[in-house]
């Protein structure tokens, strides 16, 4: 879940880095580094510059020394601290060899052990450390071979780059289990963890596999699989534009990308339009659904059993990724169905895997073009949402949701089980939806308001109950992980089997409601929190007026069927969690301890 980038051809190197590697923050932010290669009194020098912190702040003391290749990290630890000699590149003990990695080593300490008794002195904690004394125990004048065959020694999950003072015109990269993709220009040539570091520079990607090493040269970049022969595959034209990457005046990325989601949304409507007709009979001979998700893509999941259950007649369960392994059971005629944004999370990733070794048909739902996830699913549905930068997902989430209404309202339409008339019901209610989620987003004075006094709070409840349960588990999530207030999403009916008990007149619960068969229960359960002096927030539709009747905290949104609710509440639920985070001063878009892409297990 590190960020890595590299660069060679006639630009200021550290600039493109710099540049690039910003934009890959999101990836890990508790430290960053460079190393480049420069000439200097006739010969060439390896420079490396590294500090704990963001990159900015070491970015603009950083002197520019002309050079034309270089690499670039940004780190979330997982061996070692976060601190100046952790922080990558890390270095071969003479100096010669820098090298950039994401994932993890699994056999650093053997191999450690095993450097270590040849002389290699080690100066991290980091595992990944091992890689370039690894390069340098097989270096005898040839980087590309020393590579090959220390990759042959590596277990675990690894994507580097590697630099050696000796050969200023190369950068060879290897990728196993963590994603990297290569970026073509005139003349020069780009590595990066992901497109988005690299848009404003080209639209020209290639996607790395597993096993595949790249040597990124000037006059072009050469890809050997695992045996050695040549890779001769398509570039992919990414259509994303540099400014979707861009906070383009907006304070934060993710109050950015929760304004985009009128469009987002209406993108994954009209994609899904050209999609629809391709999909895979196998979807449609389901018998039962299993839907495999992490976090927020979690949560998109928990909506998507009730509209499979509802639309389609589908017995679906949903199974936090990380535990999907340890289920003994195998359900032959069942989809697999993995949602994750960013198609990169190990544990979504291993969950497909396992899928597929039992035998079942795994389909991908991401917004990542060519990322691992689609790559070895089955088959692949993208959402279209644009880039999303922020770690706290927002307008991914709508897009994910509004993908589980598509499917599942297309197979159980597909399968008889609704008519022509309820399937067309779904898509005239996802667009008004997406009108509704444009009136939620043009006036937010309301929902700031509301943040002012929530600000202070140090726990908060969010309640719902049907297709807003999980709208409240999303709301939570979205609370705690941006402002740091301890939230905890329940069903509205479960809260009186325990933690009812830790209601106080300073704990506010945030109830959810919309104007369906869980209404008066909903009522009833606010009526339960507001008994216990509770300050009680409802998330209402207009034209309501029993809720007044049990607060005076309403924040309204656009009364829509009540079957597409969530998608209001979402986003209502998104700008609160985002005004209380900005009231609080915090760090928004980079919460702390946390990674957008989560590349480890
Ligand atoms: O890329 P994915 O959708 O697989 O990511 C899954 C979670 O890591 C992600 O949703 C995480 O919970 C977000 N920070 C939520 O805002």
């Amino acid at each position: 879940m590190c960020g890595i980038v590299g660069y060679l051809g006639d630009r200021e190197a550290l600039e493109v880095l710099v540049d690039s590697l910003r934009r890959l923050e999101y990836r890990g932010y508790d430290s960053a580094g460079f190393a480049s290669i420069v000439r200097s009194g006739g010969a060439n020098d390896l420079e490396v510059r590294k500090a704990p912190g963001y990159i900015d702040a070491m970015a603009s003391e950083m002197e520019r020394k002309g050079a034309r290749i270089g690499i670039g990290h940004t780190r979330w630890a997982t061996h070692g601290v976060p601190n100046q000699v952790n922080a990558h590149p890390h270095c071969s003990c003479d100096g010669t060899i820098a090298v950039a990695h994401n994932g993890i080593i699994d056999n650093h300490t053997t191999l450690k052990d095993e450097l270590a008794s040849k002389g290699h002195e080690f100066r991290s904690q980091t595992d990944s450390e091992v890689i370039p004394h690894l390069i340098e125990e097989y270096y005898d004048g040839d980087l590309e071979e020393a590579v090959a065959r220390a990759v042959e020694r590596l277990e675990g999950s690894f994507a580097f780059l590697a630099i050696h003072r000796d050969h200023p015109d190369r950068i060879v990269c290897y990728r196993e289990k963590s994603p990297l993709v290569l970026g073509k220009g005139a003349g020069e040539g780009f590595i990066a963890s992901d497109v988005t570091a690299l848009l404003s520079y080209t639209n020209s990607f290639l996607y790395m596999e597993d096993g595949e090493t790249a040597v990124v040269k000037a006059d072009g970049i050469s890809v050997r699989n695992r045996d050695g022969d040549h890779v001769d595959r398509t570039w992919k034209l990414v259509d994303w534009r540099p400014e979707d990457a861009e906070k383009s005046g907006f304070k934060h990325f993710m109050i950015k990308e929760i304004h985009e989601q009128p469009r987002s949304m209406h993108q994954t409507l009209a994609g899904w339009m050209s999609d629809e007709d391709a999909l895979p009979p196998r979807l449609v001979r389901a018998r039962t659904i299993k839907i495999v998700s992490c976090g927020t893509s979690y949560h998109a999941g928990l909506l998507g059993k009730y509209l499979f259950e509802r639309y389609a007649g589908i017995p679906t369960t949903v199974e936090m990724a990380s535990e999907y392994r340890y289920a003994d059971r195998t359900e032959e005629d069942s989809l697999v169905i993995l949602i994750s944004q960013s198609g990169e999370t190990a544990d979504t990733i291993a969950a497909a895997r396992e899928a597929k070794r039992r035998g079942m048909f795994t389909l991908a739902v991401t917004n990542v073009l060519g990322s691992t996830i689609s790559r070895e699913a089955d088959h692949t549905l993208y959402l279209r949402s644009g880039p999303e930068i922020g770690v706290a997902a927002s307008k991914t989430f709508t897009s994910q949701v509004m993908m589980m209404y598509l499917l599942s309202s297309t197979i159980g339409h597909r399968t008889g089980h609704i008519g022509r008339d309820e399937f067309r019901k779904v898509k005239d209610g996802l667009r008004s939806a997406i009108r509704a989620v444009e009136k939620v987003l043009g006036d937010t004075e309301a929902v700031k308001a509301q943040a002012e006094w929530l600000s202070s709070a140090h726990h908060a409840f969010f309640l719902g109950r049907y297709i807003n349960f999980p709208a409240a588990l999303e709301a939570s999530l979205k609370m705690k992980e941006i402002s740091y207030i301890h939230s905890e999403g329940y069903p509205a009916g479960e809260l009186k089997h325990g933690p009812l008990a830790l209601l106080q007149k300073d704990t506010p619960v945030i109830a959810l409601i919309s104007d369906d068969h869980t209404y008066s229960k909903m009522l009833g359960n606010i009526g339960e929190c507001a008994a216990r002096s509770s300050p009680v927030l409802v998330v209402a539709p207009e034209g309501d007026s029993e809720v007044s009747r049990y607060t005076d905290r309403i924040l309204r949104y656009p009364w829509i069927d009540p079957m597409f609710s969530p998608l209001a509440i979402s986003v209502t639920m998104q700008l609160l969690a985002y005004y209380v985070a900005d009231l609080r001063g915090c760090s928004i878009d980079k919460p702390r301890n946390l990674a957008k892409s989560v590349t480890v297990e």
